[in-house]
């Protein structure tokens, strides 16, 4: 059966939501009724700062939070953009056919073009108000420009330059993570070895019912490292101190969101952050996130002694992920020692 796509049932601009879409009370989103003056935010990093206080910023920020968005990345802020732009054509400006043109495979997971089911495991799962695009952008024999969108003229182009960017930073971040935790700089990215990497645009069209839906569930990421762009329209929270937090849009930032392996490598003393997104009755969102994950085949285990976590093939790791859902981070606190 061909996937519902969400931005059909969003133009079709009836009042309520389809029951699959409807979350059970206790995943809603609560309106937040704290006081905005001294809501908590997540911590926004200044790595062109060099100051001798940057690892002691990123460790705070890594053991209390999990996620950060940095400033003065040495990423272009054009092509941040530049991202944002194509992205944005291919959802809004392409006709739902010539998208169909791009669909993933929906039986098999995180396979490569324009979907909307994150999970393929059950018919049950309540689903998420979310369509995306999914890039399959490293290693270089993984990656075929020829899968994704042509036009605009420069779209290939963009995701090509965008994923060797996102590369470079995951590394400098891996570099620091590690070294704010007295390993050696290499020390994290050897653990993973070669990244696989993915870009997911995100499109979470605007929904009738906010208040009983999620744009996308709460889960952890995976893999090592996801570096995330938004536009301008508010929607990502991350899990903090029992609350929800938005994080802020800023153009010109990228959030560093840490994942399972990480945790796994730093033997939980840095936590992948749980983060969900909400939707919103008004604007379409969008969002592109760049995922860092080992290859497969690749044994992942703490860097420190006595290990917390046991060791697991990332293979494994991604299949339980798969068949079981997310629900939070259950299946990372499955190989707690
Ligand atoms: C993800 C994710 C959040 C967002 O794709 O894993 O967490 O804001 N996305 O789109
Ligand atoms: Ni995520």
């Amino acid at each position: 059966m061909e996937a519902l796509r969400v931005q059909l049932l969003a133009e079709k601009a009836e009042n309520s939501v389809p029951s699959q879409y409807i979350q059970p009370p206790q995943n809603r989103p609560q309106i937040q009724n704290s006081n905005p003056n001294i809501k908590a935010a997540i911590p926004l990093i200044d790595l062109g700062s060099r100051s001798s206080n940057l690892l002691d910023e990123l460790k705070k920020a890594c053991k209390e939070w999990g996620a950060f968005q940095v400033i003065n990345h040495k990423v272009p802020i054009g092509l941040l953009d530049d991202m944002r732009r194509v992205g944005r054509t291919f959802f809004e400006e392409r006709t739902m056919e010539e998208k169909l043109r791009y669909a993933c495979d929906s039986g098999s997971p995180a396979s490569e073009g324009y979907g909307s089911r994150m999970l393929v495991a059950s018919n049950d799962t309540v689903l998420d108000w979310r369509d995306y695009f999914d890039h399959h952008t490293l290693p270089l024999s993984r990656r075929d420009p020829s899968h994704w969108p042509d036009s605009p003229a420069d779209y290939r182009k963009i995701v090509a330059e965008y994923s060797d960017h996102m590369k470079a930073l995951a590394q400098e971040l891996l570099g620091f993570i590690s070294e704010s935790l007295g390993l050696t700089c290499q020390c994290i990215e050897n653990v993973v070895g070669e990244f696989y990497q993915n870009i997911t645009i995100s499109y979470y069209p605007p929904c009738p019912q906010p208040e009983l839906t999620l744009g996308l569930q709460s889960h952890s990421d995976m893999g090592a490292i996801t570096l995330l762009i938004q536009d301008d329209v508010e929607g990502l929270e991350v899990f903090n101190n029992g609350e929800w937090v938005t994080v802020n849009p800023m153009s010109n930032a990228i959030c560093v969101i840490l994942a399972d392996q990480t945790e796994i490598i730093t033997n939980g003393e840095y936590r992948s952050a749980q983060h969900r997104a909400v939707t919103n009755a008004g604007r379409a969102r969008l969002s592109v996130a760049t995922f860092h994950d080992p290859a497969r085949t690749r044994q992942i285990s703490p860097a420190f002694h006595p290990p917390k976590y046991r060791p697991v093939i990332y293979g494994d790791y991604v299949s339980s992920w798969y068949t079981k859902g997310p629900e939070g981070k259950r299946n990372l606190d499955a190989l707690l020692i």
